[in-house]
């Protein structure tokens, strides 16, 4: 008989439970202690039974003695991460965003010739990445002489799939104002379906990669206005936390701007070239904009 969800006589051995969160954390960078265990095994069951294994059991056997690793790795890796985000999350950032980041960058850089870029580096299932170009369509809206456009990136495939899908159930985006939401978000022409899509104007400007924060190098311009790097780096130990965000930094523009998470913010501190304008905001040398900022 197939185990199930409840079937508590279907674990990982302990060998494959160890080997599994070596190579995520050598990989991901996502450390998974003994106490992540449980939460590991509920998803990997839920995999196993898609490839029609015998449990969890059979899929760390299927990984490590029948050579399934290489073919599996993608999706091991969509299991083990965690992928809760929201539309306006954390939302002093989009404040910030509109109110004093834009106006700067534009103010310094008279005309920006490539348009405004902003990088949501771990976005999710792409409603940090939306959010963000909300605000900006808004902008633009409003007459301000701006062009932008919008890369996510995240590691796992699966998110990737549902973002650039940008289809959401409606109880999702209620974070979203309700002008915004008449604006960019089109119901279901299926009235049973309770779920609503960014509009194509919006999707246009927003495309999706997969990256890996953990790559030694990062193939994106180095020239973005404003990277929204949130709520992964708990994730990470000190120094890959220092890594990721020296690379992240080496990819904006001077006077650019790197948002953190704010359980996050620590993270920024102490990094060369990078200077905190407010708790979890900041900004890339030269430092009269940094002055102008405060
Ligand atoms: C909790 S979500 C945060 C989403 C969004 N930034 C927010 O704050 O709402 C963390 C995301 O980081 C991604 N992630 C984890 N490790 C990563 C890595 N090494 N490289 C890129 N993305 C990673 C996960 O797949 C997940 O989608």
């Amino acid at each position: 008989m197939r185990p199930t969800m409840s079937d508590t006589s279907d674990y990982l051995a302990d060998k494959h439970f160890s080997a599994i969160a070596a190579i995520i954390e050598s990989r991901v960078g996502i450390k998974l202690p003994p106490t992540k265990r449980t939460m590991v095994e509920g998803r990997l069951r839920k995999r196993a039974r898609a490839l029609g294994l015998a449990g969890v059991s059979g899929y760390g056997a299927h990984l490590f003695e029948r050579g399934g690793l290489d073919d599996e790795l993608v999706h091991l890796i969509d299991c083990v991460t965690t992928n809760k985000t929201d539309f306006f999350r954390e939302p002093s950032h989009f404040e910030f965003l509109r109110n004093v980041a834009v106006p700067q960058l534009l103010r310094r850089h008279d005309s920006l010739p490539a348009g405004l870029k902003v990088w949501s580096a771990a976005c999710s299932t792409g409603a940090e990445a939306y959010t963000v170009a909300m605000v900006l369509q808004d902008l633009v809206n409003a007459a301000k002489p701006i062009r932008f456009s919008i890369l996510g990136t995240d590691i796992s495939t699966e998110v990737l799939r549902e973002a650039r899908a940008a289809i959401y159930p409606r109880a999702f985006v209620a974070p979203v104002p309700s002008a915004m939401q008449q604006r960019y978000l089109m119901r279901s022409k299926d009235p049973r379906q309770d779920v609503v899509r960014v509009t194509p104007e919006l999707r246009r400007k927003v495309h999706f990669e997969r990256l890996n924060l953990m790559d030694e190098s990062y193939p994106f311009d180095r020239d973005v206005d404003v990277i929204f790097c949130r709520n992964v780096l708990i994730y990470f130990d000190g120094p890959t936390q220092k890594a990721v965000i020296e690379r992240l930094v080496s990819h904006l523009r001077p006077g650019g701007y790197l948002m953190l998470g704010h359980s996050e913010s620590m993270a920024g501190s102490g990094i060369a070239g990078l200077q905190q304008v407010v708790p979890t905001v900041y900004q890339a040398a030269p430092a009269a904009l940094r002055r102008a900022a405060e």
